[in-house]
C-alpha cells in the first residue's frame, strides 16, 4: 500500500513521500547480494589506477606490474573500508537522530519513512563492502592490514569537540552526513560502469551508486525541510560546516596509504607520499562544485563562479 503525504500543503514532504513510494522497486537490497553470482577474474585489476593519489608519481609508474596489481587490490580495500566507516560512523547515527525526531521538523511520517528506508540501504552497502574486502583478501592471498581512522571521521570528531552543546554536535553530524550523501554518487560513479575492472568491484559499486542517487534527493529534501526551521545561529553553524565536510570527504587519505604501503614494503614509499603531501599543500583543492551542490539543495542558489570569486 502506497502512502500519501500527510502534509498535502508541503511540497518538500510530498516529494519525499514520492521517493519513499519508489523504494520497493528501486532498492538494491531487494535484489540480493550481487557478489553471490559473480566469478572472480584474477587477470583483471581490482581498482582504477587513476584514482590512486600517487598515480602520476614515477615511483608508482615504474613499479613492477605484480606490485602495482597488489596496490590496486589494496586500493579497493581502502575504498570499501572508507565506505564502511561512512555508513556506520556517519550516516547511520544521523539516520537514527532523524528518525528519533532530534531535529526541528524531522518528526514527520514522510521523513521517518524515507530515512528508515535509507538506513536499510546503508546496512546493505556495508554488507557489500565487507564482502568485497573479504573476497579480495582471500582471492589475492593478501596479508590483512589494520587501517587507521579515515580523515573524514577524524575531521568529524574534531568538529564535534569544538561544539558548545549537544544540539550543535547533532547539527554538525547532520551537515557532514548530508555532504557525504550528496557527494557520494560522484565518488562511486568514478568506479562503476568500467568492465575493464574486476566484475565484483564495479558491479557492487554500481549497485551502491544506484541507491545513492535516490539518497542524494532524500537527504537534500530532508535537510531543506529542517534548515528552514533552524535559528539564524544554527543555520550559520550548519553552513560553516559544509565546506569543511566537502574538503574532508575529498581527502586522498595519505595516512591510510602510508600504513598499507609500509605493510607491503613498497620501495621508497615514504618519499613518494612526502611528494604527494607537498603537492597537496601547494594546491589546496576545494571542491567548489560540491559546496554549490549542497547549498543549492537547501534552496540557497549560488553559482560556482560566485563561490570561486
Ligand atoms: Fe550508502
Ligand atoms: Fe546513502
Amino acid at each position: 500500500m502506497n502512502i500519501s503525504s500527510t502534509h498535502a500543503d508541503n511540497k518538500i514532504l510530498a516529494i519525499i513521500n514520492g521517493l519513499t513510494n519508489l523504494w520497493n522497486n528501486r532498492a538494491k537490497v531487494l535484489e540480493g547480494d550481487p557478489s553471490v553470482d559473480l566469478t572472480f577474474e584474477p587477470e583483471k585489476a581490482d581498482f582504477k589506477a587513476e584514482l590512486l593519489p600517487f598515480y602520476k608519481h614515477p615511483l608508482w609508474q615504474n613499479a613492477p606490474a605484480d606490485l602495482q596489481q597488489k596496490v590496486l587490490s589494496y586500493g579497493w580495500i581502502i575504498y570499501n573500508e572508507k565506505t564502511i566507516q561512512i555508513e556506520s560512523k556517519l550516516i547511520a547515527p544521523v539516520c537514527d537522530l532523524l528518525i528519533d525526531g532530534e531535529y526541528p521538523g524531522s518528526v514527520k511520517d514522510e521523513i521517518q519513512h524515507a530515512i528508515s528506508q535509507a538506513l536499510v540501504d546503508e546496512a546493505f552497502h556495508t554488507l557489500m563492502a565487507v564482502k568485497g574486502i573479504n573476497i579480495v583478501y582471500r582471492e589475492r592471498h593478501l596479508p590483512r592490514v589494520k587501517l587507521p581512522k579515515f580523515q573524514l571521521i577524524s575531521c568529524l570528531e574534531l568538529m564535534l569537540e569544538e561544539c558548545q552543546n549537544e544540539f550543535e554536535q547533532k547539527l554538525v553530524r547532520l551537515a557532514v552526513a548530508c555532504a557525504s550523501e550528496t557527494l557520494i554518487t560522484d565518488y562511486l560513479g568514478s568506479l562503476s560502469q568500467d568492465p575493464m575492472l574486476q566484475p565484483l568491484c564495479y558491479k557492487t559499486v554500481e549497485a551502491h551508486a544506484a541507491d545513492e542517487w535516490s539518497h542524494a534527493s532524500v537527504f537534500s529534501y530532508t535537510m531543506a525541510e529542517i534548515f528552514s526551521q533552524l535559528s539564524e545561529q544554527e543555520k550559520a553553524l550548519y553552513l560553516a560546516t559544509l565546506p569543511k565536510a566537502v574538503q574532508a570527504f575529498g581527502d586522498d587519505e595519505l595516512n591510510v596509504w602510508e600504513v598499507v604501503l609500509a605493510a607491503i614494503n613498497f620501495p621508497d614509499y615514504a618519499n613518494m607520499l612526502a611528494d604527494c603531501r607537498e603537492r597537496n599543500a601547494q594546491n589546496i583543492n576545494v571542491d567548489i562544485q560540491g559546496i554549490a551542490k549542497l547549498l543549492n539543495s537547501l534552496g540557497i542558489e549560488v553559482s560556482t563562479e560566485n563561490l570561486a570569486a
